[in-house]
This record gives structure tokens, sequence and C-alpha cells, in this order.
């Protein structure tokens, strides 16, 4: 029967820091993650923002479309993930309605059906009226809306950070 030999004790310290330097990066591939989740909201800028959308003379009256702009409380490396978009209705010459994409029941965009006149939600069936109140389904309460203005002929609406209150 073979016995081994007892470890050396450079042979003992070495992997003692082989040990150590593998639990630093194991620790740091886990912690690093869990600090930035921890830190970003503040990182992100809560503060209200006009954004444009478009010239005025874009939309039609009577028409819902959808408008595209950069959230207003990106994360610097959002990238693409930072654009969002609201549903913008014309009502009249300067009465314009804008629209959180975001379903009141558990937040799935809503798609506007322009012959039926309605938003639907495909998560759950919610449906909404062209004004944006409830029209079917589980939404507890209407879209919620971005105010609007126009300023030198376009179209602007002040964005916040979602969700919407
Ligand atoms: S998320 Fe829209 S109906 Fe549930």
């Amino acid at each position: 029967m073979a016995t081994e030999a007892p470890l050396s004790p450079e042979r003992r310290a070495f992997l003692g820091k082989v040990s150590i330097a593998v639990s630093a990066v194991a620790g740091a591939l886990v912690g690093i993650p869990v600090v930035g989740f921890l830190l970003a909201p503040l990182l992100r800028s809560t503060a209200e923002t006009w954004r444009t959308v478009g010239k005025i003379d874009s939309f039609q009256v009577g028409t819902t479309v959808r408008v595209t702009f950069v959230d207003p409380s990106p994360l610097k490396w959002a990238g693409v993930t930072a654009k969002t978009a609201a549903w913008l209705r014309r009502n009249g010459e300067d009465q314009f309605v804008a629209f959180a994409m975001n379903c009141t029941h558990l937040g799935c965009p809503v798609h506007w059906l322009q012959d039926a006149g309605l938003f639907m939600c495909p998560c759950h069936g919610g449906v909404y009226y062209s004004d944006g109140q409830v029209a079917a389904g589980p939404p507890p309460h209407a879209l919620f809306k971005y105010p609007v203005r126009i300023r030198n002929g376009e179209v602007e609406i002040l964005t916040s950070a979602v969700p919407l209150g």
C-alpha cells in the first residue's frame, strides 16, 4: 500500500495562493453584477424631459401613430434599449394625446388597431378605447398619458421614467 508524501511548505503556500485567487475571481463574477444592480437606480436620472416626436404637419387629424424617443432615464450603456415609444393621437388642429405603450395590467406593449379604433393588449386580452379608457379585459385603469405641447411647429411629449405615475 502506497502512502502519499506530505506537501512541502512551498507547495502548500502556492496552493493556498491559487485557492485565494480563484475565490477572488469567483467573488468578483458574482459580486460585480449584484453591485451594479444595486447602484443602477442611483445612476439613472428621474428628471422629466420634453422630447420632440415630429412636425405637427406629419400627423393627420383622427389618427393614432407610434412615435419613438429616447428614454428619459437611460443608463449610459443602454444602447438601443434606451429607445422607447408612445402612441400619439391627433384629435384636432392643436389637440394631441400621447399614451404610454404599456398596458396597465402587467405592462405588455399594446397595439393600435386603426380599423377597430381600439388598443389591444396581446398578453391577456385587455382592450382600450381610442381615448385610452378600458373597454374590456383585466386592465385596472386607463392607459397612462404623457403631457403634450406644441413648440415651433413640433409636437413634444413630456417623458418620465417608466412606470409613469
Ligand atoms: S398585460 Fe395587458 S391585459 Fe394583461
